[in-house]
């Protein structure tokens, strides 16, 4: 069912995908398991550059046109992954218990969720939550959190 007016926008954070060396499939994913529960305006690519991701979750948060922004990619160990620095920078209020909840159960599936850093938090009215990279990963772990959107979105506003 889809529940009207809950109003979702995709950042997909990638140097590869930002620069057209791979094909963005983690951005798709989420859109097509989001269109159930709520309307996707904005998707876009941006690289693994801490100020670039910041000022893609101001200028969407502040637009007060987004309930939820998603992210995937970055929040892992590698060198260049910032996405949860990119987000606890913006945000005012964290929200530990969505990550909480996706590492939780994520490790009944791979031994290796426990190393995705990703937060969320709100910045305004809009929560913002990360997402790990792969399709397969983004898609589980927003699986963990889409029970709890709509009255995440219904306290916010
Ligand atoms: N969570 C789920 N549900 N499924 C997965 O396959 N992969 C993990 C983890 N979380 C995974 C997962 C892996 S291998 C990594 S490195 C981290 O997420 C971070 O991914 P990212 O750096 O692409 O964001």
């Amino acid at each position: 069912m889809v529940i009207p007016g809950i109003r979702a926008a995709v950042i997909t954070v990638s140097d590869k995908g930002f620069s057209g060396q791979r094909e963005d499939k983690s951005g798709p994913a989420l859109v097509e398991a989001l269109k159930e529960h709520a309307v996707v305006g904005e998707t876009l690519i941006v690289p693994d550059e801490q100020d670039q991701i910041q000022a893609a979750l101001i200028r969407l948060a502040d637009s007060g046109e987004v309930d939820v922004i998603l992210t995937t990619g970055g929040t892992g160990m590698a060198p260049r992954d910032v996405t949860p620095e990119a987000t606890l920078a913006v945000v005012e209020r964290v929200v530990p218990g969505i990550p909480e909840a996706m590492r939780a159960e994520s490790l009944r599936i791979t031994p290796n969720a426990l190393l995705s850093r990703a937060a969320a938090g709100i910045r305004k009215r809009t929560l913002i939550v990360n997402l790990p990279g792969s399709p397969k990963a983004a898609v589980e772990c927003l699986q963990v959190f889409l029970p709890a959107l709509p009255h995440a979105v219904e306290t916010l506003r």
